[in-house]
C-alpha cells in the first residue's frame, strides 16, 4: 500500500462508520417495531432483523480485533454521512458467496478456467485483487501452483479469507437486500466449514497497480472479475501482467464487462477489444471461453443474475519473437530521410486539423520528413525537432486511415 498507516486507519475509521450507522438502523427498526408495526410477522421480521445487525456487527469487529484493529471515530470535522457499502462492507457478499453459499458459482467458475488452462501446472502464481479468495484456494490446489501471492486492498474479505485458509471457521451474518423469507433477512453462517488448511498462500494487502513483487517473477497472473470493474484501463493493465510474468508464462482472465457508472466509455471494452489488447501487449491468446453463468445468487435473497464471461489463457511471448516480427511501418516513416510518396490517402478530404493540411500540401512525391520539417521550421520558426515528431504522427495517422 502506498502509505500502509493511512490506509489501517482508514479501517479503522471505516469501521467505526459501520458502528455508528448499525447503531442508528437498529434504534430506528426498535422505534418502528415498538410504534406502529401490530402483525406479528412483521414484528418478527422486524426484530430478527435488528438482532442481525447487531450479531454482524459483532462478528466483524471480532474479526478486525483479531487483526489487531480497534475502530476510531473519525475527528469531527471529517464525520460526514458516510456510505455504508463503501469501506468496511464492500464485497461482503462475496465473503458469504465463497465460503458459505453453495459451490455451484465458484465451481462454474473454476471449472471454465480449468478448461482454457490445459494440463500445465499454474507454478508460482499472482492473484489482483483477489476479495475472499475462494478462488484462489481452488485454482492453487485444483491447477498446482507451487507458491500463491493475492493482492488486495479491502480489509474484511482478506481477513476472513486468511482465518479459513489457516483451517479456522469464521461466524458472520448475511444480510441480504431482497430477502426470501422472514427467517432470510439475517443468516448467520459458519464459514469455511469443512475446509482444510492450505499452504503456501499469502495473502497481500497491496495496490494490484503498483505491486510489490518482483517483475517477471511469476508463471502465472490471475485477474478474476477484475479487470472491467476495477482496471481504469485494460490497455494499461496489460503491459503491467506482462512485465510481471516470467517469458512464457501465463495470464488467466475471468470475467465479464460490467463498467462502473463512472468509467470513460472509450475505456469500456468489449470482450473482442481486450483479446486484442492483450495480443498487443505481447500474448498469444492460447484458449479462450465465452460462457453465460450465474453470479451472486444467494440462497436467502430473491435477486441473482447471469453474467457472460470471457476466460482466456494468455501466453506472454518470448521477447525476441516479437523483435523478430517485421514492423508494418513504411520505410519513409521510419527513415525521416526517404521520399514520402503521393498516397491516395493524403488526398482525402476533409483533414483534421490545419496542420494535417500544412503538411499535405508539402507532400509531392521527392520531399521527406526531415525535407518537410525544414520547410515548415522555415515558415513559422518552430523547432524542427518536435515538427518531425508532429509530422511523422500527422502521416502515420492519415496512412493508416487510409489503409484502414
Ligand atoms: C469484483 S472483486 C473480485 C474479487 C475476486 N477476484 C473474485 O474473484 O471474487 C474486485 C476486487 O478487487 C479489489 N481491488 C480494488 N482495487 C484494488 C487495487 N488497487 N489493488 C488490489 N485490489 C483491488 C477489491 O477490493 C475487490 O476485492
Amino acid at each position: 500500500m502506498p502509505d500502509p498507516a493511512a490506509a489501517i486507519l482508514e479501517w479503522r475509521h471505516g469501521l467505526a462508520d459501520l458502528e455508528r450507522i448499525v447503531a442508528h438502523g437498529r434504534d430506528r427498526l426498535l422505534a418502528d417495531t415498538t410504534a406502529s408495526v401490530r402483525r406479528a410477522s412483521t414484528r418478527r421480521r422486524l426484530e430478527h432483523l435488528r438482532n442481525g445487525l447487531g450479531a454482524q456487527l459483532e462478528q466483524i469487529q471480532s474479526v478486525f480485533r483479531g487483526a489487531g484493529l480497534e475502530s476510531r471515530a473519525r475527528p469531527p470535522a471529517e464525520a460526514g454521512a458516510p456510505a455504508v457499502g463503501d469501506t468496511t462492507l464492500s464485497y461482503f457478499h462475496q465473503i458469504h458467496r465463497d465460503w458459505g453459499w453453495p459451490d455451484a458459482e465458484i465451481e462454474a467458475a473454476a471449472i471454465a478456467i480449468a478448461e482454457v488452462c490445459g494440463k500445465d501446472p499454474l507454478g508460482k502464481t499472482l492473484f489482483l485483487g483477489a476479495g475472499a479468495a475462494r478462488l484462489v484456494r481452488e485454482l492453487h490446489l485444483r491447477q498446482g501452483a507451487s507458491a500463491t501471492i493475492a493482492l488486495d486492498i479491502n480489509p474484511l474479505p482478506f481477513l476472513v479469507a486468511r482465518k479459513i485458509l489457516d483451517g479456522e471457521t469464521v461466524r458472520l451474518t448475511e444480510i441480504p437486500n431482497s430477502p426470501r423469507s422472514i427467517d432470510d433477512v439475517a443468516v448467520e453462517r459458519t464459514l469455511g466449514e469443512g475446509l482444510e488448511a492450505v499452504a503456501n498462500v499469502t495473502l497481500v494487502f497491496g495496490d494490484a497497480f503498483s505491486p510489490p513483487v518482483a517483475r517477471g517473477a511469476f508463471d502465472t497472473v490471475v485477474t478474476a472479475w477484475f479487470v472491467d470493474q476495477v482496471a481504469p484501463d485494460a490497455a494499461e493493465l496489460a503491459p503491467l501482467v506482462h512485465a510481471l510474468l516470467r517469458e512464457n508464462g501465463t495470464w488467466i482472465n475471468h470475467g465479464p464487462f460490467v463498467y462502473p457508472a463512472a468509467r470513460p466509455v472509450r475505456a469500456r471494452y468489449t470482450a473482442d477489444e481486450l483479446s486484442e489488447i492483450a495480443r498487443d501487449s505481447g500474448f498469444d491468446l492460447d484458449s479462450t471461453d465465452i460462457r453465460r453463468l450465474t453470479f451472486m445468487e444467494s440462497p436467502a435473497c430473491n435477486q441473482g443474475r447471469t453474467e457472460r464471461i470471457l476466460t482466456f489463457a494468455a501466453r506472454k511471448v518470448a521477447l525476441a519473437a516479437r523483435e523478430e516480427t517485421p514492423s508494418a511501418e513504411p520505410a519513409w516513416l521510419s527513415d525521416t530521410s526517404a521520399p514520402i510518396p503521393r498516397l491516395e490517402a493524403f488526398r482525402a478530404r476533409p483533414l483534421p486539423h490545419p496542420f494535417f493540411t500544412a503538411v499535405v500540401a508539402l507532400v509531392d512525391g521527392a520531399r521527406s520528413i526531415d525535407a518537410i520539417a525544414a520547410e515548415i521550421s522555415r515558415q513559422q520558426r518552430i523547432p524542427e525537432d518536435a515538427l518531425r515528431v508532429a509530422i511523422r504522427a500527422c502521416l502515420a495517422d492519415l496512412a493508416r486511415e487510409g489503409s484502414a
